[in-house]
């Protein structure tokens, strides 16, 4: 809590509000416990949850994948993973916000909560044995309901479409396991610099996946899009190798929080590895728009050189704008000259701890975890640290 925050009158909860957050840590412990015991049996829960989850509102069966051996758990996998967040509301319920107005692109209406809050407890207490009480019962119900009214509720006031067409008008090949893929919606995308979107694309029906645009809202909405395909992946290896022009998108409501604040006095550190960098170049796009900026440390990471391939335009763009420093970073080319080497963990760590900086991390989900474990051991103050927190892959 901040010194302001202890002075305004109109907060006199805070014993209210500590009360309810040692209740929701008490929620988590007992989800988490009861889940353990569960876990190991993740398959036949998966199943049973699916199959009474159809049996109670079988309309939604549609909304699914239509192989759903592909990606049986993904659901009820998101479903544990944000039902154990219920002690931060700070951060769970803008997100939950986004992902219930972004759940109307699959079709989910009010009605379905229920259902899936009915089939939820009922696998998860076919399998927990006796370490399903009545506490833990009310746990997972109370954690279930406080998400399902936030997502429902933001979904229900939101009055824009619940996804936008867009037609594909420029796919190009960056590499061999790269594209660079242009989309003009119908309707501009209401989205910021540094938000992702949902995408479902005609090659994978039904499987939508995120991906950040590269570029700040232009005037004519088009939307830029760095894909790179990922081994055994449905629908990143079907963009790279299949998307065309033509092709009709479609893609959900805008989601994630990751921005610079340019009123803050902060400088800031971004780091992005791979096509993580899609967000952090919209956002630096955007700030060249303006006189004075917070001064922009970039670490910039892949394997080799050839995974850099952004790396000509940010050195370019880095030569007009004074306050924008590009770092280079390569894990495995030693030899390479005019970058850094290691991990971006090493490089950034190498520099010291950043405190007066406001840091963003973007990248697959074992480069944010790494990365930001190591600046929280380097001194990095947690608060400090920004990125898109729930990402499940
Ligand atoms: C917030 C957010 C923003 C994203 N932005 C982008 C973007 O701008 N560009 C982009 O190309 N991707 C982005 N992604 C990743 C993208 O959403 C997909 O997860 C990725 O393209 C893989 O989908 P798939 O259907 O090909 O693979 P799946 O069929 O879903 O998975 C196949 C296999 O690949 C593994 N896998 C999944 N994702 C990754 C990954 N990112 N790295 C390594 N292995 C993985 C899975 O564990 C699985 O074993 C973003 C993800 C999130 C959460
Ligand atoms: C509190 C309630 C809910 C939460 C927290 C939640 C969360 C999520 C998350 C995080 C994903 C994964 C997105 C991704 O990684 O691509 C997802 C997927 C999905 N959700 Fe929900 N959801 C909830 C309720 C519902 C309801 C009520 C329905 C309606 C039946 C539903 C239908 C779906 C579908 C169809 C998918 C895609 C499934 C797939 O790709 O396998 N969700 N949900």
């Amino acid at each position: 809590m901040t010194a302001n925050a202890a002075l305004q009158p109109e907060q006199p909860n805070d014993e209210q509000n500590r009360a309810h957050l040692a209740n929701a840590a008490n929620m988590v412990q007992l989800i988490r416990e009861s889940w353990a015991e569960v876990e190991p049996y993740s398959e036949e829960v998966s199943r049973f949850f699916y199959g009474m989850l159809f049996s109670l509102a079988p309309a939604t069966r549609e909304l699914f994948p239509v192989n759903m051996e592909v990606q049986r758990s993904r659901l009820l996998r998101a479903l544990v993973h944000v039902v154990q967040m219920v002690d931060r509301p700070d951060e769970l319920t803008p997100f939950l916000q986004q992902l219930g107005r972004d759940h109307r692109k699959f079709g989910v209406v009010s009605e379905h909560y229920e259902a899936v809050g009915t089939a939820l407890l009922a696998a998860i207490k076919k399998h927990a044995g006796d370490s399903w009480t009545e506490a833990v019962e009310r746990a997972w119900a109370e954690a279930y309901t406080i998400m399902a009214t936030t997502m429902a509720n933001a979904a229900a006031a939101d009055e824009g479409p619940a996804w936008y067409n867009g037609e594909v008008v420029h796919h190009e090949r960056l590499s061999w396991d790269m594209a660079l893929v242009r989309v003009r919606p119908e309707y501009p995308v209401p989205y910021q610099a540094g938000q992702y979107v949902s995408v479902e694309v005609p090659q994978r029906p039904r499987l939508w996946r995120y991906l950040s645009p590269a570029n700040p809202p232009s005037e004519d909405g088009t939307m830029e899009f760095h894909i790179r395909s990922v081994e055994g992946g449905w629908v990143s290896r079907a963009i790279v190798g299949h998307a065309q022009l033509g092709d009709q998108w479609r893609m959900g409501a805008p989601m994630g929080r990751m921005h610079v604040d340019r009123s803050s006095e902060r400088d800031v550190v971004m780091i992005a590895g791979g096509t993580g960098l899609a967000p952090l170049r919209a956002i630096i796009e955007e700030l060249t728009q303006y006189g004075g900026n917070p001064e922009v440390h970039l670490f910039y990471g892949g394997r080799t050189r050839d995974d850099l391939y952004e790396l000509r335009n940010l050195q370019q763009a880095a030569m007009s704008n004074p306050w924008l420093k590009v770092i280079p970073v390569l894990e495995d080319d030693p030899s390479a000259q005019g970058a850094e080497h290691g991990t971006l963990a090493d490089a950034v760590t190498r520099h010291g701890a950043w405190e007066e900086h406001d840091v963003l991390v973007s990248g697959s989900p074992e480069m944010i975890r790494t990365t930001v474990s190591r600046m929280l051991v380097a001194g990095t103050p947690l608060e400090r640290i920004h990125y898109d927190p729930f990402t499940l892959d």
